[in-house]
């Protein structure tokens, strides 16, 4: 059977670039994605990433061509394929159930798509691709003879086996225990090198989102609130919900009283306690006057028994302890000061003795530099989120799916 060539995914040499123009999807009565622009350069590892329910897999669904956006293009390697079919695009998706077909052997699932496609030599490709998830000496077992990280890497090996010039990841690694989720995640990483093609991998988990890509973008109901290389991200957060999404942030609200030509103070006033001016580098602060939200990120901040004197650093106190939970690397303490509200504070645990412990009276610093200014405030809705659970449907659709084409083949 003769396919056109427009029905054909060719095999890619390299990723394809992935655009997004003022991409919207409205479901009845509730907007998923709202205007939505991005841009993924060809070659890249791309995080999307959010908590449940901001949509995340409508995007992917969308770029799959599984979805239909209400508003907007979207261009693979610089092509429109708005109005193309999911069949007609170079991408592959890989999913967090691994949709394995139970009856073949691991090498045979691998090469499935390929031979539904008639590819000469889809045998050896089939074994090349397990030979890069390092699974060539299962290749003649079944899938229930494999763990959990094994049949997550042969539904990697199908995926990539087919070149798609674009690799949307939904998951992948969500069924994963921590400790193996860790080891794929940095496996996944190499593989994408390894192959050069542009992968789009969706989480909620922001350590997972960090470890692997060049760069994130942090979704939140249904718009990209901040996108950039990971360390950007984390040291300078722009919103209220990036900084306390992706780790944590200690947040205080005041009204800029001064600056100079670098810097601004923001005058923090205590509830019945003297003001205190925090010190921000205008280069660090995304509103420079009125009133505004400043962070500080917990390991920045420092403990003190007693106040420091003639520093250039920011100091907060005398608070007090109210929680101190060792975690081996580290110590978190949660240190209340009049005014400001509970302040979290990490310390490494390099000291012998002398920890601070509950009701101890101490105060806080931190260098200017590490302060952050916002866009924005804290509302009710920034914070942290459960894990995704919805995400079932949409496996069950692509089971159903690929069973469809078995039957036909
Ligand atoms: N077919 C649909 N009809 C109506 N609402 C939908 C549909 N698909 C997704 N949604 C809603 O869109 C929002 C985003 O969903 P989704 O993209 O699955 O989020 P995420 O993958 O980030 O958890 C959710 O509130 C979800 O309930
Ligand atoms: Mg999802």
């Amino acid at each position: 059977m003769a396919e056109t060539p427009s029905s054909v995914r060719g095999f890619a040499e390299a990723g394809a670039d992935l655009s997004l123009v003022g991409v919207s999807k409205r479901f009845p009565g509730f907007t998923a994605i709202d205007n939505l622009d991005l841009d993924i350069p060809a070659g890249s590892f791309f995080a999307l990433l959010g908590p449940s329910g901001c949509g995340k897999t409508t995007t992917l669904r969308l770029v799959a061509g599984l979805e239909e956006p209400t508003q907007g293009k979207i261009l693979i390697g610089g092509k429109d394929v708005t109005n193309t079919t999911s069949y007609q695009r170079p991408v592959n998706t890989v999913f967090q159930s691994y949709a394995l077909f139970p009856h073949m052997t691991i090498l045979e699932n691998v090469a499935f798509g390929l031979r539904r496609r008639k590819i000469a030599d889809a045998e050896k490709l089939a074994k090349e691709a397990l030979d890069l998830v390092e699974l060539a000496h299962v290749a003649n077992r079944k899938p229930s003879q494999l763990s959990g990280g094994q049949q997550q890497r042969v539904a990697l090996a199908r995926a990539v086996v087919n070149r798609p010039a674009l690799l949307l990841l939904d998951e992948p690694l969500g069924a994963l225990d921590l400790k193996l989720r860790r080891q794929m995640q940095l496996e996944l990483k190499d593989i994408q090198s390894e192959v050069g093609l542009t992968f789009l991998h969706v989480t909620h988990d922001q350590e997972e989102a960090m470890t692997m890509a060049d760069t994130v973008a942090v979704m939140n109901q249904g718009r990209i609130e901040q996108m950039g290389a990971p360390e950007l991200l984390y040291e300078l957060p722009t919103t209220a919900f990036v900084a306390t999404f992706l780790g944590q942030s200690n947040l205080f609200t005041g009204e800029v009283t001064g600056s100079s030509a670098t810097t601004m103070t923001v005058g923090v006033a205590g509830v019945g306690v003297a003001g205190v001016g925090i010190v921000v580098p205008l280069d660090r602060a995304q509103v420079h006057r009125g009133v505004v939200t400043i962070g500080v990120r917990p390991e920045k901040v420092t403990l003190h028994r007693a106040k420091p004197s003639g520093s250039d650093r920011t100091i907060l106190g005398p608070g007090r302890v109210m929680d101190a939970s060792f975690s081996g690397v580290s110590t978190q303490y949660t240190v209340a000061v009049p005014g400001f509200g509970d302040v979290t504070v990490f310390a490494q645990n390099t000291s012998i003795g002398d920890n601070a412990r509950p009701g101890d009276e101490v105060y806080l610093s931190w260098s200017p530099e590490h302060a952050f200014g916002l866009l924005d405030h804290p509302s009710a809705s920034s914070g942290k989120f459960v894990a995704d659970t919805d995400t079932g449907s949409l496996v069950v659709a692509e089971r159903e799916k690929l069973e469809a084409e078995l039957e036909e083949s």
